[in-house]
């Protein structure tokens, strides 16, 4: 749908929802933002009339307009800080396992299976099209070993006009023989092909970039991580793993790095540790690495689903944020059995309150806290924060429309519920309720239409402009 679009100045008119800080969510009632035609913001006007509007901005007499339907708002688009695109088909298929047995009898079958292409094709042309489904407008991808496996997840993302970081796994140990990198020459050339994919099919990097993705310490040997760090220095190109997830694999991180400190100082060493580092999960980090990478200027991925899910552990995310660490949500498909970045802020929120239980009231979370995590948090984390993750003037229209559908009437309920909405408005809720009710009720139905740099990538039905 996206490629071939031509962008009109476009002008959306209606209620507004975004962050305007960690803890404070702006709603405007009667918003109107003009988009040009390279997808930019180029005015957000608060408590104005379509008329006005008209009138008051030159140059835009003719551009088009796309209203607000059903008790919506627009709500910048999610940014999914840490997802595998090849365990896709595994969502919800983990069973009791953890994380090392999970990766032995889950994950590393089915990803070695992406070695074939028209697999491939199949699982990511389906995950792009249903997180963009779910709002998703930035995705920061763990494809897997294969260099063109990896590359056409890269060309799908382009084709739907998905914002992604595109990651070739590299693993030279500790995976089975029919799944893992021959050598550590050999998995620095296939990274190198794979950026250089990158570079070829979007040169400037306006919705595709690479991120060079060593799979986690225990997966690279420390040469490995060594020539992957060089090569994330030599590059400047963005890297990603996995940290301090599961007690058994600190263990191992122990065992197999007897000369570091700790899990976080393999990565320093290796010279990842960086302000263009990802680190996944950081469930059981110590205060004295969490010092280390607050000192880095290294981002977090928070992935609550993927650390229930495999009994990992609640990551200290109030401390992380206490610290100042910039901390964004990850679904971890498949680790997580969710691709929605709305449901990773309803399941934050319930693990900080389960954290609440035992640790006291300050662990909670809020709705707008997790909200600017799925936002402008993981907008940090991944580098677009320039770009994305709030309706800013210069910054990109990446944004979805939510619908929160009609308020209902005797009418529809008492012809039985049989609503394509997932929640109910009654009409007396507030703003501030509203929105709530979104967050704990609400899914991919109320994701009515989706843009990325001002492009329509997604949209159901319901959308009539
Ligand atoms: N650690 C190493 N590989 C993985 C993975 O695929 N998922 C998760 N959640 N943790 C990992
Ligand atoms: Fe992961």
């Amino acid at each position: 749908m996206a490629a071939s679009q031509q962008i009109s100045k476009t002008i959306y008119l209606g209620p507004f929802v975004h962050s305007k800080s960690l803890q404070e969510l702006e709603i405007c009632k009667n918003g109107a933002i003009g988009v040009d035609e390279n997808g930019k913001i180029a005015f957000v006007e608060r408590d104005t009339t379509p008329l006005n509007v008209l009138e008051q901005q030159q140059g835009w007499k003719d551009a088009k307009i796309v209203r607000i339907q059903d008790n919506g708002f627009f709500f910048p688009g999610f940014i999914d800080t840490h997802i595998h695109a090849s365990q896709y088909p595994n969502a919800g298929i983990f069973g009791k396992s953890t994380l090392l047995d999970w990766l032995n009898t889950y994950t590393f079958p089915l990803e070695g299976s992406l070695s074939d292409l028209p697999i491939a094709r199949k699982v990511y042309n389906r995950v792009v099209s249903r997180t963009l489904s779910h709002g998703t407008t930035t995705a920061s991808y763990y494809a897997t070993v294969h260099v063109p496996a990896t590359n056409l997840l890269a060309d799908i993302c382009l084709a739907k006009g998905q914002r992604a970081l595109v990651g070739r796994v590299c693993m030279n140990q500790m995976s089975p023989e029919y799944y893992r990198d021959e050598s550590i020459p050999e998995a620095v050339k296939a990274s190198r092909e794979c950026i250089a994919h990158c570079s070829s099919i979007d040169p400037t990097g306006s919705i595709i970039r690479p991120v060079i993705t060593p799979r986690f310490a225990p997966s690279c040997s420390a040469d490995c991580l060594r020539a992957l760090g060089d090569l994330h220095q030599e590059t400047s190109v963005y890297a990603q793993t996995h940290i301090s997830e599961n007690k058994p694999e600190i263990q191992l991180v122990k065992e197999l790095f007897p000369e570091s400190k700790h899990y976080t100082d393999v990565y320093d060493r290796a010279g990842l540790l960086t302000g263009k580092m990802i680190l996944a999960h950081a469930v059981h980090l110590s205060q004295e690495e969490r010092d280390l990478i607050k000192q880095r200027e290294t981002k977090i991925s928070h992935c609550p689903a993927s650390n229930t899910a495999l009994t990992s552990g609640c990551a200290p995310v109030r401390e992380l944020l206490d610290q100042g660490i910039t901390i964004g949500l990850g679904t971890d498909v498949s680790g997580g059995f969710s691709p929605s970045i709305l449901e990773m802020a309803r399941q934050a929120i319930w693990v900080s309150r389960y954290r609440a239980m035992t640790d006291g009231d300050q662990a909670k979370l809020s709705t707008e806290e997790v909200l600017y995590l799925a936002t402008r948090g993981g907008a940090e984390v991944v580098g677009l924060e320039d770009k994305v993750g709030g309706f800013d003037v210069g910054k990109e229209w990446d944004a979805q429309m939510i619908s929160l559908g009609e308020v209902d009437d005797e009418g529809a309920a008492a012809a039985g519920v049989e609503s394509i909405d997932s929640v109910d408005v009654f009409g007396w809720e507030s703003w501030e309720n509203r929105v709530a009710k979104w967050v704990y009720g609400g899914d991919d139905r109320n994701t009515v239409a989706v843009w990325v740099k001002g492009r329509l990538v997604h949209k159901t039905e319901r959308y009539s402009p």
